[in-house]
């Protein structure tokens, strides 16, 4: 039996010229477009994440060498010379810049070594004393000869040497942290 004009009509999608049904196309293309646009944005966004969480991800810098002094001002010291430098530290986004007391004296073979001023037993600032011709902590009382070797007291080891370098005439220091109340010197920053 033929259907008539009056029967309901269904709908047929109609092919495109691809051989695809056109709305199957459409959502084809859309989803292609949204997985497009995910990408690209993921793409863009690596630079400014890793620009955002750089400071935080990155080690604290080292401290950078410091300037002590002419090397000629050492020549013929009889006694520690104490001078102060100037330390900067980058952590994160915070920088700082700190003063540091640090002392310039002679080995036993004569050589420069520079001791940084924090007593190695519970960090107190180790002052020179002219009288008694040692260092002598105000804190506990430990005492220390010239070259900073441990003589008496609480703490467990001498007074820390600091790595020094000669540019242009200047001796420089590279400051450092250690750890307190251990017999051997460990690098804490
Ligand atoms: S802090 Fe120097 S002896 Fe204790």
């Amino acid at each position: 039996m033929c259907a008539s004009a009056g029967d309901s009509e269904t709908t047929v999608a109609k092919p495109s010229a691809s051989g695809l049904p056109l709305e199957n196309r459409r959502s084809f293309l859309g989803a292609l477009l949204g997985v497009g646009s995910v990408f690209v944005s993921a793409l863009l966004s690596v630079p400014l994440i890793r620009f955002a969480l750089f400071p935080l991800l990155r080690r604290t810098t080292e401290l950078k060498s410091s300037s002590v002094g002419e090397l000629r001002e050492f020549s013929s010291l009889t006694a520690p010379a104490m001078r102060t430098i100037r330390i900067e530290q980058v952590d994160g986004w915070r920088r700082a810049i700190s003063e540091k007391a640090v002392y310039v004296t002679k080995d036993s073979q004569g050589q420069l070594r520079v001791l940084t001023s924090v007593c190695p037993h519970l960090g107190c600032t180790v002052p020179w004393n002219m009288e008694r011709n040692q260092f002598v902590c105000p804190c506990h009382g430990a005492t220390f000869a010239l070259d900073g070797t441990r003589v008496s007291g609480p703490s467990l080891r001498g007074m820390d040497t600091l790595e020094t370098s000669v540019q242009d005439g200047q001796l420089q220091v590279r400051f450092q942290y250690f750890r307190q109340l251990v017999s051997d010197k460990e690098v804490i920053g």
